[in-house]
């Protein structure tokens, strides 16, 4: 996405992350994420690379050691929240497409969840996969086609955002996807193993 309309949802994001925990501990929040966790935790395994980790949902769900951890957001506001919560965790002050600039280190799972991967440069998407081991799995949680958080964006900011999301370079560049709530997930955790309807 373009420089300044990265810099708005930065500035939004440092804007929610004082009141993010705070929102999505409602029920059905919590519920959301125990279907999600239910799912993807036996995946979460060895050197994790957590994008737009925001405050630390991964850690709040999974007993990743300090040592297998590694958040990346460009959110100030929100890694100060994570940071508070697990002091020792280490993360990038970035956006995934400038960490992935230098970044050489493959890890064996990487997340990007609750619509991080939805402001990624589509340039990026097969980047994931570069940044990962061969056995390692990732698991991206893009806001699903027509989705955006109505609650914090402008309907101009919407607009924008959803003409940017590619979901044909999506199902082409990744193994698996299906819809989990508001969320297109791209993923290649086998289909077994996930919540896919009208399999035959
Ligand atoms: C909806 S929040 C999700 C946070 C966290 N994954 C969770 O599930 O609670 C989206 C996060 O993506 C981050 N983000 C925005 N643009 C990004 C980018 N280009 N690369 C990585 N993260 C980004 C935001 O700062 C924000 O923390």
């Amino acid at each position: 996405m373009s420089g300044s309309e990265q810099d708005r949802v930065q500035a939004i994001y440092d804007e929610f992350a004082k009141t993010y925990d705070e929102h999505y501990s409602a029920k059905e929040f919590q519920e959301e994420d125990s279907a999600l966790f239910k799912i993807v935790k036996p995946w979460i395994q060895g050197r994790v690379l957590d994008l737009g980790c925001g405050t630390g949902l991964t850690l709040s769900y999974t007993d990743v050691s300090k040592e297998n951890y590694l958040g990346v957001d460009p959110s100030h506001g929100m890694l100060q929240k994570l940071t508070a919560k697990f002091p020792g965790y280490k993360t990038v002050e970035n956006t995934f497409e400038g960490f992935n600039k230098t970044n050489t280190e493959t890890f064996d799972t990487v997340l990007g969840l609750y619509g991080a991967p939805s402001y990624f440069d589509k340039e990026d998407y097969k980047e994931v996969l570069e940044a990962l081991n061969p056995k390692g799995h990732y698991f991206l949680m893009f806001y699903k086609p027509g989705y955006f958080p109505s609650h914090i964006y402008t309907p101009e900011d919407i607009e924008a955002a959803k003409a940017r999301i590619d979901y044909d370079l999506i199902n082409e560049t990744f193994e698996n996807t299906f819809i989990f709530t508001s969320y297109l997930v791209a993923t290649n955790i086998p289909k077994e193993f996930l919540p896919i309807g009208n399999r035959t």
